[in-house]
């Protein structure tokens, strides 16, 4: 019998699903309200509107359980950076995704009971879900009690909105280099079996 490591317990997994979904429907109906008077637009406006702000509601309290679920549980020591030395793993880290694998070389941080994630996983998992994500929905809620938040003035809805798009547009890059990378696992599938049964295969 292989080593394996339950990485994954069920509230990850649900937590990790239900904001997956989300994310794509946010980006479609995000997208379709973005480019309403253009031929870009998939949905009517107001369909897209009424979608977007449920989505964007259900992705709320779904992030709580991550928060909480990494205060409460062991999960979270995964996600903590230490900044002495880290700019050395991170380059390292980037030498091996850019050179080592072409060569065979060995993981420079190899996947452990204590270490989840790589270096780079973690950084860029840190700035998504701890800063990316709430600043993501601190402008949404703006946007969505337009009056509560207008009380500090028009300019800031409009700052508020600038903030909610790029961001929009920097996760789902990050979304799409965050699968791409998942396929880098010990086989093509291997990262995306795990999330679904909970467990990470040591080779
Ligand atoms: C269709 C979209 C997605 C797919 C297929 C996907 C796939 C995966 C897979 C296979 C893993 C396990 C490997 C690993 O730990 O790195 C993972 C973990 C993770 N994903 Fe995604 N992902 C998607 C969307 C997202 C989005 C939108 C976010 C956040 C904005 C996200 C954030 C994370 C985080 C933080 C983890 C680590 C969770 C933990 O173990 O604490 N993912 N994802």
């Amino acid at each position: 019998m292989k080593d394996r490591i339950y990485f994954y317990p069920i509230w990850v997994r649900s937590w990790h699903a239900i904001n997956a979904l989300m994310f794509l429907v946010l980006i479609f109906t995000g997208f379709s309200i973005q480019y309403a008077t253009t031929s870009v637009s998939w949905i009517r406006f107001d369909r897209a509107v009424v979608v977007h702000d449920i989505a964007g509601l259900i992705l709320t309290f779904n992030y709580l359980i991550f928060l909480f679920g990494n205060i409460l549980s062991d999960n979270g020591r995964f996600y903590r950076f230490t900044l002495k030395g880290g700019l050395n793993r991170l380059i390292q880290q980037f030498h091996f995704y850019t050179m080592g694998i072409f060569k065979g070389a060995p993981y420079p941080f190899p996947i452990n009971k204590y270490r989840k994630f790589n270096p780079l996983q973690k950084l860029t998992y840190l700035l998504s879900m701890y800063l990316g994500i709430p600043l993501m929905i601190i402008t949404g809620l703006t946007l969505y009690f337009p009056a509560v938040f207008n009380l500090i003035g028009l300019t800031s809805l409009v700052i508020s909105d600038l903030i909610h798009i790029l961001l929009g547009y920097f996760l789902s890059i990050f979304m799409v280099i965050h699968v791409y990378f998942c396929t880098i696992g010990h086989t093509v599938t291997s990262n995306f079996k795990s999330m679904l049964n909970g467990w990470h295969e040591l080779h």
